[in-house]
């Protein structure tokens, strides 16, 4: 059985290319390489022993798109994450974001179509249920979706809509959409992880660049919100449990036992930690000191979201369990990896 992955050689698309790989499944990726390195591939094939197979198109051209459907016709599903994804640029940037996460969806919708592929996963985020009311904490399926703070996360909701009415017109389409919390680590090996283009925006690789003496100081946004110690609070998933997740939900489709067209889950630990204790945990288990400043609040920052995870659970029969001390030190042992440092 052979899977579509787009997006496959990035952050989350290749871990999620292992897991499947070491399923049994055959991987097609398409990825056009603006924010991922070829020699992804190389860590994919050295963990799992084989190459996925790799096709360098983007999703905006139609053409090259379809030409990949129909050079592998065992496609079974398609597991979309490729799409920009930088919440600040996506501010400066809209219609490149609009363009690029939309137009990417429809084309492959419509490729999938033409060529009778009735499965699909989509990437989607936490954000669009934005700041939960408490008594929507921890957040679950349930929770109302509110407007988009940002056109990134804007891009994320209509392209939820898209599938809802595409399903909605073809009955024999299927999908699952997977609402992430925050990703962070690397596998194992560390032969493949997060690779952050210039000054990264995520707090696990600012935090591993300043541990490696890239950047002098980590600037933590806001120590006066609600929260115990002040800082932010996040549902911090490991990415290799997430990447499991997605195997789970292809699995779930091929067998048919999905219970509606469309379906959603959330994809979290079900615990919130907050900036200072990511940090002081980091601290503690790589015994790195990382020097750190109380800066302003971020413009746009959430102030607490965590995830009710029970239907992923219950229903995927997957859950993240990955503790926290061992994620923070995969994240920094591949960013020693890609620095070539020792200790
Ligand atoms: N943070 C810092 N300093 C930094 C970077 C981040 O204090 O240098 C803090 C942020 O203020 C926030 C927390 O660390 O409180 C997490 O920030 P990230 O940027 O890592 O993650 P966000 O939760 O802001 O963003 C994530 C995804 C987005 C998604 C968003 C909303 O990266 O794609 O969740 O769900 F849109």
């Amino acid at each position: 059985m052979r899977i579509l992955v787009t997006g496959g050689t990035g952050y989350i698309g290749s871990h999620t290319t292992v897991s499947l790989m070491q399923q049994g499944y055959d991987v097609t990726i398409v990825d056009n390489l603006s924010n991922s390195d070829k020699n992804v591939l190389d860590g994919i094939e050295q963990i799992v022993g084989k190459r996925p197979d790799f096709c360098q198109v983007d999703c905006l051209n139609e053409q090259a798109l379809n030409q990949v459907f129909d050079t592998y016709k065992d496609i079974e599903a398609v597991i979309h994450f490729a799409a920009s994804k930088a919440v600040g640029e996506s501010v400066e940037k809209p219609l490149l974001y609009y363009r690029n996460n939309i137009l990417s969806l429809i084309n492959l919708l419509e490729a999938m179509h033409r060529h009778s592929v009735k499965h699909i996963v989509f990437s989607s985020s936490c954000t669009v249920y934005g700041q939960p009311d408490k008594d929507h904490l921890p957040v679950d399926e349930t929770a109302p979706i509110q407007k988009a703070l940002s056109p990134y996360g804007n891009t994320k909701q209509i392209n939820e809509e898209i599938i809802c009415d595409t399903a909605h017109s073809d009955a024999s389409l299927n999908a699952i959409i997977l609402r992430y919390f925050n990703p962070i680590g690397a596998h194992q090996s560390a032969l493949i992880g997060e690779l952050p283009n210039g000054v990264p925006n995520n707090l696990l690789p600012f935090v591993t660049q300043t541990a490696a003496g890239l950047r002098d100081k980590l600037r933590v946004f806001g120590n006066d919100y609600n929260t115990p110690d002040g800082s932010c609070i996040r549902d911090y998933i490991y990415v290799v449990d997430l990447a499991k997740a997605h195997v789970c939900a292809v699995e779930r489709m091929l067998q048919g036992k999905t219970k509606e067209q469309v379906e959603v889950f959330n994809l979290g630990t079900g615990r919130g930690l907050s900036v200072l204790e990511i940090l002081n945990t980091f601290m503690r288990v790589t015994g790195v000191t990382i020097p750190y400043e109380i800066a302003p609040r971020r413009e746009g920052d959430i102030e607490k979201v965590w995830a009710n995870p029970k239907k992923a659970n219950e229903v995927l029969g997957w859950k993240a369990d990955t503790p926290v001390e061992e994620v923070l030190l995969s994240a920094w042992n591949w960013e020693k990896h890609i620095r070539n440092l020792n200790n």
